[in-house]
């Protein structure tokens, strides 16, 4: 490692949820009024709510402290126990939220395949199983955008109109895990309320792409939010003066939403330098946002990862031959082509 290196701070790009909030965030969190919310009374997550709700063109929307939370509470509010929800098969409600649907909802996951965790109308109608007592009823269908495992693959708005289509018509009630949404929408040029639309409920999420260090919303009816508030209360999610971390979502929606285009340069900035390395297989074309995959050849993931963070960069092996790294508020071109000497220097 040289001088230079062993001085400068590691580059993070194992996640968007790892920034640090700003001095001028830290101080819109200072300045917060802020009540008791569980009896309606914080001002600043009321206006959190309202303007989430007016972003997503719902009536309503609910602050929760995570993205698993909302997700959860989302599921537990759309179906009764015994019930069957639709997935994608590497989606992050099913795969990553410590099997919530079962302990939580007392639900069935049946599992759609898809592609960079898009899938189409006709994979949903195979999927689904006509009505019989046999069976588990089908209710819900939960899709994601962007695709975390999928690497931040965007839904074209049309494929999202069709399956929206294909569940209405199989009766069942929709829900969007919009943890990046935000990325989807500008990536896609589209607004969030477009996707939205297709939705019964929305969940959104401040602490990732946008930088806010807590917090997520969910977004839907004015009936479904009233039933989803009593959800988050027995799920152990009201909180109090909350008011310090609403603040700091309507800073990251109002100062940081603008900027994702630049994470979504430097991902493909990084996607295309290491297109160039030997023994790593990475496709520019297939970063669409904030997300690249990485397959390594070479050696196995968590040995590249490790010997990467020696000389400070961190990444995450999602599996035993592909490297995951995220791009953020706090990663520059300039971390970028660091990060790139850096891995050139590994893979060598
Ligand atoms: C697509 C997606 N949904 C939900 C979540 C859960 O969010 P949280 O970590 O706030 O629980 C994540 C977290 O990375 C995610 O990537």
């Amino acid at each position: 490692m040289s001088e230079t290196q062993r001085k400068l701070p590691p580059i993070d790009l194992r996640s968007d949820t790892v920034t640090q909030p700003t001095p001028a965030m830290r101080e819109a969190m200072a300045r917060a009024a802020v009540g008791d919310d569980v009896f309606g009374e914080d001002p600043t997550v009321n206006e959190l709510e309202a303007r989430t709700a007016a972003l997503l063109g719902k009536e309503a929307a609910l602050f929760l402290p995570s993205g698993t939370m909302s997700n959860q509470v989302a599921i537990r509010a759309h179906t009764e126990h015994g019930d069957e929800i639709l997935l994608e098969v590497s989606s992050h409600a099913y795969l990553y939220e410590a099997g919530a649907p079962a302990a939580l909802s007392g639900v069935m996951c049946r599992l759609i395949p898809g592609k960079r965790g898009l899938f189409t109308a006709e994979d949903l109608r195979a999927a689904v199983r006509p009505t019989n007592m046999h069976f588990p009823p089908a209710r819900l269908l939960c899709v994601e955008n962007t695709h975390n495992q999928g690497g931040g693959s965007v839904w074209p708005l049309e494929q999202i109109a069709e399956v929206a289509e294909a569940a209405r018509e199989l009766g069942l009630r929709t829900h969007l895990d919009g943890a990046r949404l935000w990325n989807a929408a500008a990536a896609a040029g589209r607004s969030e309320a477009e996707y939205a639309a297709y939705f019964d409920s929305v969940n959104v999420c401040f602490s990732k792409g946008l930088g806010a260090p807590v917090g997520s919303a969910q977004a839907g009816s004015a009936e479904f939010i009233r039933r989803a508030r009593r959800f988050r209360k027995q799920f152990g999610g009201g909180m109090r003066q909350a008011g310090i971390l609403a603040a700091a979502a309507l800073y990251a929606l109002e100062r940081h939403r603008s900027r994702l285009a630049e994470d979504h340069a430097n991902a493909k900035r990084l996607a295309q330098g290491l297109a160039n390395l030997p023994g790593l297989d990475t496709n520019p074309a297939e970063v669409e946002t904030n997300i690249v995959l990485i397959r390594t050849r070479s050696m196995p993931a968590p040995e590249m990862v490790r010997r990467l963070q020696q000389q400070g960069v961190l990444t995450l092996a999602r599996d035993a031959e592909t490297i995951r790294a995220v791009t953020h508020l706090q990663v520059s071109a300039e971390d970028i082509d660091r990060a790139l000497n850096i891995w050139a220097e590994v893979v060598a």
